[in-house]
């Protein structure tokens, strides 16, 4: 057999088809595609991501993979020919969008794993454990929160039971939606625990194309905390209704809007804050609104930072609307801490990198990701490739040929050194 240990220092001659790749990214992309755009929207669970789900595994079937489908719709797909119990190096992403997504969010990463399974199975090589990939239902969290809710489950984060209840913005479960679409499968959750997970996604930012570096071995991830404000006020006449006796939701959630953005500029460092949801009701030119609904999005790579960033805003929160005669109720749609990669699968990751002569540098994720929930259990990292403009949840989200390319030949080989690497 081949010696692929990092010791041996030897590079892989073989190299994945970037020509099928690319060419599969855009064949997937163009279900859900957006019109007039390079980007498209496969909501998780809707039959556009059905479609997507059937197409991948398409692929995945005329490989001769042994697919699994888990009680959370989760798709795992293992190179077939050992023992059952023999844990695999395992890779994959997701394949669901936000609804204005482009064709590289997680998609690069669940064909990449398929490409590099493809070619090590067409090279015919020897290896003491097999190659996996899966995609993992609803990472982005856009329709039913929280985010990476499939790999939260894969991993024992969240009881199948409570997952399968949650529900979208229109009442629909996720155990009914995975039902209709045909992917409530039946492999055990909590899943079985990997070798080693390595994850290729885009960086989603600008920092890689900045600095004209090619690849991002990723160490960490940031915290994530998301938030739903409910505020009810009274509705009146825009024309006929004092100032002095309005009680408007929509001014209390203009000034927490405000007043997280000021937050993040005054905390500075990694601190990020967004409310990319501000729905009015009725959302009426002349009706002061009854009732608005936002979503905060807090994110810091220290944890004690974001816990302080959650305290101030909650204040925040309870003094505006006292302020206004507002109530507001809040629930928590999703929270995470920062996580740690592990450095020897980072450490493969450089190596890999500069033996293929690529430029790469370590980094932080601010983007949220299956991997971060397999770094629970077992050793795990990430690669990233470049975002052209550092554009990303957008149409316009972009990755040149050569760095997708270059992504997938270092997963290539991460995935063959991990193979061959006990890592206890
Ligand atoms: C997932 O894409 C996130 O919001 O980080
Ligand atoms: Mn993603
Ligand atoms: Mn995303």
């Amino acid at each position: 057999m081949t010696d692929l240990s990092p010791e041996s220092g030897s590079v892989q001659p073989l190299r994945v088809n970037g020509e099928r790749l690319i060419s599969r990214l855009d064949e997937l992309g163009a279900i859900g595609a957006i019109e007039g755009t390079i980007g498209c929207a496969r909501l998780a669970l809707t039959d556009d991501d059905k479609a997507g789900r059937d197409l991948v595994r398409t692929w995945m079937d005329e490989l001769g993979l042994d697919i699994t489908v888990d009680g959370i719709g989760n798709v795992i797909a293992t190179m077939p020919g050992f023992d059952h119990g023999i844990a695999p190096v395992m890779t994959g992403s997701h394949i669901d969008t936000v609804a204005t997504g482009g064709r590289y969010d997680g998609n690069l990463g669940v064909l990449a794993g398929l490409e590099v399974i493809e070619t090590v199975m067409t090279a015919r090589l020897d290896l003491p454990r097999p190659l996996a990939v899966g995609w993992f239902t609803d990472e982005e969290g856009a329709r039913f929160a929280p985010d990476m809710l499939g790999s939260l489950v894969y991993v024992g984060g969240l009881a199948l039971e409570e997952a399968l209840t949650i529900t979208d913005r229109d009442g629909l479960s996720v155990g009914g939606e995975l039902e209709r679409i045909g992917y409530l499968g039946s492999a055990p959750i909590p899943g079985a625990v990997p070798h080693a997970f390595v994850e290729l996604h885009i960086e989603q930012g600008p920092i890689l194309e900045d600095e004209g570096i090619q690849l991002g071995a990723v160490e960490a991830v940031q915290g994530i905390s998301w938030t739903e404000l409910t505020i009810i006020g009274q509705s009146c006449h825009a024309g006929t209704t004092p100032m002095r006796l309005r009680r408007d939701p929509g001014v209390v959630a203009a000034r927490i809007n405000v007043f997280v953005r000021e937050l993040a500029e005054r905390f500075g460092g990694a601190q990020v804050a967004t409310c990319g949801v501000v729905s009015h009701v009725p959302n009426l030119v002349n009706v002061v609104p009854s009732k608005v609904t936002m979503t905060v999005d807090l994110r810091n790579t220290d944890d004690a930072t974001l816990e302080a960033a959650e305290a101030e805003f909650h204040a925040f929160v309870a003094d505006a609307a006292a302020a206004e005669g507002v109530t507001v109720t809040a629930r928590s749609l999703a929270r995470f801490a920062s996580v740690e990669f592990d450095d020897r699968v980072a450490e493969m990751i450089e190596a890999a990198a500069a033996e293929r002569g690529h430029s790469i540098r370590r980094m932080c994720s601010g983007a949220g990701h299956d991997a971060q929930m397999f770094a629970r259990i077992c050793p795990t990292a990430m690669i990233f490739t470049p975002s052209v403009n550092g554009i990303s949840h957008n149409v316009t989200e972009y990755t040149e040929p050569a760095d997708i390319e270059a992504g997938a030949n270092v997963l290539l080989d991460v995935m063959l050194r991990l193979a061959a690497s006990d890592l206890s």
